[in-house]
């Protein structure tokens, strides 16, 4: 009952030549696809790529977003502004941000709280390092996470968001977790879900796994359960691996 959605995440990847590229291939291979196909290109590749997946099927999605309106905020971009060019997803809290960029659960509730006041649908990364995993605090990690990410957001719209489980150390690794880990985690994150806003919400959100998902895994992964779609870096940067994840069977 759920819609699966697979959304790519190119990260720091591709200039704006390769990006009108990268979705002219991509969209006939994907046009028929059964789930919701995103891709989030670079900010400065947003206004080409909307303009070449004009009239396709592919949505288009951010990989991050300003909490303010407007303002003082050098080198952030505001929901409005990602709103303009047809954005309708903003990736939220991705781990490499959480790492790099001093992203902290705070701040990202602040900005998946902007992206869902301006009709944008935030993308809500969450996933415990390896050593987490290996001290076994993996499900506490997702919990605090999850809940502290959703803090004050109203059900109706926690049912409507996408939340990403990557696992840190799966990350552009080329380690998947198992299927059956993958789910076991995403259905920690899901009765998170159901403990703050009950059993209909839980039910409803989309929760996808991330972490060297490809073409090769992805049939596996979304047989199970609680998978409810991806979240791809390295193979959403290739149209035809990207739509050999798209088209999983
Ligand atoms: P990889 O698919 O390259 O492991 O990246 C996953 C990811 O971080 C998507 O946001």
């Amino acid at each position: 009952m759920r819609k699966p959605i697979i959304a790519g995440n190119w990260k720091m990847n591709m200039t704006p030549t390769e990006a009108i590229e990268l979705v002219r291939a991509l969209a006939p291979l994907v046009k028929d696809a059964k789930c919701d196909v995103v891709v989030c290109p670079p900010a400065i590749d947003l206004s080409f790529v909307a303009e070449a997946i004009s009239g396709t099927n592919i949505k288009l999605g951010a990989q991050n977003v300003h909490w303010a309106d407007k303002g003082a905020y050098t080198g952030e971009i505001s929901a409005k502004m990602l709103l303009d060019l047809g954005v309708k997803y903003a990736i939220v809290g991705h781990s490499e941000r959480r790492q790099y960029f001093g992203e902290t659960d705070e701040t990202v509730n602040m900005r998946a709280k902007a992206a869902i006041a301006a009709g944008i649908t935030p993308i809500i990364c969450v996933g415990e390092s390896l050593e987490q995993r290996e001290n076994g605090v993996t499900d506490a990690v997702v919990t605090v996470q999850t809940v502290a990410a959703l803090k004050d957001i109203e059900a109706e719209q926690v049912a409507n968001l996408v939340i990403a489980y990557e696992p840190i150390w799966a990350i552009g690794t080329g380690k998947t977790a198992t299927k059956e880990d993958a789910n076991a985690t995403i259905k920690v994150i899901r009765d998170a879900v159901r403990g703050v806003f009950g059993q209909n919400v839980s039910d409803r959100v989309r929760i996808q796994y991330g972490g060297s998902m490809n073409p090769k895994n992805v049939s596996e992964l979304m047989s199970m359960d609680e998978i409810d779609g991806g979240l791809i870096g390295g193979a959403s940067l290739k149209a035809d691996d990207f739509s050999k994840v798209v088209n999983y069977q």
